[in-house]
């Protein structure tokens, strides 16, 4: 897709000049603290009436000794050497880091969510009911009949999900289905949870379109199915129009059909999987919800189900009770067990309670109509092609000629972080780009203003990307296989 070039924004090399910050101190780079200014501090012992035994026990420890202003600056430093949600754009497609609110933040902090988890049922009343109403808030949403707040991330919900649909499978008699129809434009997770709950993988084809081949699902669908995994709109951005014949499909062979949640903020407000035939899909509370990224540190991914599969929710769930009984826990009839410690991770619930009764339904609507405006804007405002549309929330541009992962180095030299690259596989040199509802049009130009930069950037300028952030081009590979955690020296090898 082509759109106005860098020309209408002004030369993106001024408009998106950076240079991220570099300090250094002798031969490296900000110095730990533990480099700073060695303290010994004693510890004096001699009243010591501890009671654990003298070999767990020192009378020294080495501390660095910093004032508040040396310890602050130090912090403030670090970050600025590194690039995150605070600093800029983020643009991953599917994987979509979405700027989270710090009112949220707040909310979570309050003193009235440290509750102690094994609290009595009747002295946590305003915990529970905050998540019987997520609970019900989730649902209403998806249009399913029943939550849990379980998992940990959107992975973990969904082998939440492929393991309830193998007991419900199991209950009926028909623990002999053993195939998971995932297609072949899903995210890599949907495989390794199909893989992980013990089924064979069948991948589907896409159609010309970029979307699910009636011909090629009708081939795959048997007796032996257990469940299709789709997401909707998929990966491509492209809303699956057959979805109601592909729901009846499914369910015409005894599958049940799982919805992957991941690009539910496409349809907030005005469409539901659960009214297009889903009957069991999960939350990725950090794309829709703006919480964070469970990669990071805890999230959640909370799992919906229709009625039939209620009953195979994990343990304990929460409902209200009779008359004054208040909210109680309680454990399904056939529930596949505990799949976390409690309830999940509460205080990153909080925070999605948080955020969708902030927005309200509204709120939620604006969302989905931005997300949706926002791709759109940028997609036209690139020069880069973008061969499947019409597209919603992400747009999949195809980097052509050039390395797409030589162009996201080099778009960190444009103070934006690049997009997902390299999938999925049906766009050659793939850039999936979700620009997200939270972005203004300013900061959308200036993404596009890079896009175009880069396009216009030769092989060598390419390859030698990324040339202004603190780090270099690292070796990839090595980074994931073997990383090394420690703190370098200036000049040391940075893979
Ligand atoms: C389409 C899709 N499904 C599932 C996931 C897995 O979610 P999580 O990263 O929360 O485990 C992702 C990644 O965010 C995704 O993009």
């Amino acid at each position: 897709m082509s759109g106005p070039s860098t020309g209408a924004d002004g030369d993106a090399n001024d408009r998106a000049r950076y240079d991220q910050a570099r300090y250094v101190e002798g031969d490296q780079y900000e110095p730990l603290l533990s480099e700073k200014d060695l303290t010994r501090v004693e510890i004096d012992d001699e009243d010591d009436d501890s009671p654990l035994p003298d070999d767990l026990t020192r009378d020294s420890v080495e501390l660095p000794e910093l004032s508040e202003p040396e310890l602050v600056r130090h912090y403030t430093r670090l970050s600025q050497m590194i690039y995150g949600i605070d600093s800029g754009p983020y643009p991953l497609g599917s994987c979509t880091m979405k700027y989270n609110p710090k009112f949220t933040e707040d909310v979570a902090a309050l003193s009235s969510g440290a509750v102690h988890p094994d609290r009595s049922e009747s002295s946590v009343q305003g915990t529970l009911e905050l998540m019987y109403r997520l609970q019900d808030y989730l649902g209403r949403i998806g249009g399913m009949d029943a939550v849990t707040l379980q998992p940990p991330a959107g992975a973990a919900g969904e082998f939440v999900g492929i393991r309830i649909a193998a007991a419900y499978h199991e209950h009926n008699g028909e623990g002999h289905r053993d195939e998971v129809i995932v297609p072949e434009s899903a995210h890599g997770t949907n495989f390794a949870t199909a893989a992980l709950g013990g089924y064979d993988v069948v991948s589907l084809p896409s159609n010309d379109e970029g979307r699910v081949d009636l011909e090629a699902l009708e081939a795959a669908l048997s007796e032996d199915t257990a469940a299709l995994m789709l997401t909707n709109p998929n990966t491509l951005g492209l809303f699956e129009r057959d979805i109601e014949e592909i729901a009846e499909m499914v369910h015409d062979v005894g599958g049940l059909l799982y919805y992957d949640g991941a690009n539910l903020n496409a349809l907030l407000g005005r469409a539901r999987p659960g009214d297009m035939g889903f009957d069991v899909m999960h939350y990725n509370v950090h794309k829709t919800f703006a919480t964070p990224h469970g990669g990071g540190g805890p999230g959640a991914g909370p799992v919906g189900v229709v009625d039939e599969l209620a009953p195979f929710l994990p343990a304990p769930r929460v409902r209200a009770g009779d008359g004054d009984a208040g909210y109680e826990l309680f454990d399904p009839d056939h529930t596949i067990g505990k799949v976390h410690g409690y309830q999940g991770n509460w205080l990153v619930l909080v925070k999605t309670f948080a955020y969708i009764a902030r927005l309200g339904d509204e709120g939620l609507l604006d969302a989905s109509a931005k997300a949706v405006l926002n791709a759109n804007y940028l997609a036209n405002r690139i020069d880069y092609e973008v061969p499947y549309e019409p597209f919603h929330h992400e747009f999949v541009a195809s980097a052509g000629e050039q390395d797409a992962a030589d162009v996201a180095k080099r778009m960190l030299d444009y103070g934006v972080h690049p997009p997902t690259t390299k999938w999925p596989e049906i766009v050659p040199e793939a850039l999936m780009t979700e620009p997200t509802e939270v972005e203004s049009k300013d900061t959308l130009d200036r993404l596009a203003a890079a896009f175009n930069a880069v396009a216009e950037d030769d092989d060598e300028t390419l390859e030698a990307a990324p040339e202004r952030t603190t780090a270099r081009r690292i070796d990839q590979t090595s980074a994931a296989r073997s990383p090394r955690l420690s703190w370098q020296a200036l000049g040391e090898d940075e893979s």
